[in-house]
């Protein structure tokens, strides 16, 4: 159903899954046991230097020919309702702040970074990362520039890295068809119940502003529908913070 490469250390899986999509199959999953360049969303980096946590990317080729109906931006939302059900089965219920940073008790444990190649019409890959702290110390968290936390502080117990990886690939995998011909729709109500902030006063920073507003609602295609002094505006990126 899916593949697997391991590496002991490389930059990033999402670079080198980027720079080999000509030689990577469709479901291709890219481990490491560490990362010396993890790259976060908007640029910032990935603490990636302590082995025991989940570093890999997934290939994902769909089709040849880019079809823009294709819900590969609303990917990391689904991959976020999987993480959440994988949390549950060790007896953990994560929330998850839009669009798809999974937090528990308000402090962050995964992330995700989705990344697309497409050369003309042709579409050449895409590339979902995922980071999961499973087995840090209250010491490496300090190292985080934001609240966060991982699965053995949460359990007081050294967390099984590969038994986490093939349930939550498993559950990926098992849905994906489905995901893949419905997009956001399939997932929509069980996003929207395990979401932390919507009715929430917020404030979303993009690329060069920020914005402030209620999040109101989840619409159709995963984006956020914020009231803003009674503004209606759709937001398709940025970061959300509660006020
Ligand atoms: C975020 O900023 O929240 C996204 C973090 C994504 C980290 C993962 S770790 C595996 C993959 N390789 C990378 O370099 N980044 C992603």
């Amino acid at each position: 159903m899916f593949e697997i490469i391991h590496f002991d250390e490389i930059e990033s899986t999402n670079t080198f899954a980027l720079n080999n999509l000509d030689n990577l199959k469709d479901r291709q999953v890219i481990i490491a046991n560490k990362q010396t360049c993890g790259k976060g969303r908007l640029g910032r980096k990935w603490i990636s230097d302590i082995e025991g946590n989940v570093y890999l990317s997934i290939v994902l080729k769909p089709s040849q020919i880019y079809n823009p109906e294709m819900p590969l931006a609303n990917l990391t939302q689904y991959m976020s309702v999987i993480l959440c059900r994988t949390f549950n089965d060790y007896g953990i219920s994560a929330q998850i702040k839009w669009p798809n940073d999974i937090l528990i008790d308000g402090k962050k444990i995964s992330g995700l970074l989705s990344e697309l190649k497409i050369q003309g019409t042709n579409l050449k890959g895409f590339v979902l990362g995922v980071g999961v702290n499973l087995n840090l110390s209250e010491q490496h968290l300090l190292e985080i520039n934001q609240p966060a936390t991982a699965l053995s502080l949460l359990l007081n117990k050294q967390i099984n890295r590969d038994e986490f990886i093939q349930n939550m690939l498993n559950k990926f995998f098992n849905e994906l068809e489905s995901f893949m011909d419905n997009g956001f729709i399939f997932i929509k109500n069980e996003y929207i119940s395990r979401s932390g902030f919507l009715g929430n006063d917020v404030v979303i920073n993009s690329l060069n502003h920020k914005i402030c507003g209620i999040a109101e609602a989840i619409n159709n295609d995963g984006s956020l529908l914020l009231n803003s002094n009674g503004a209606k505006k759709i937001i398709t990126m940025g970061d959300l913070f509660c006020l």
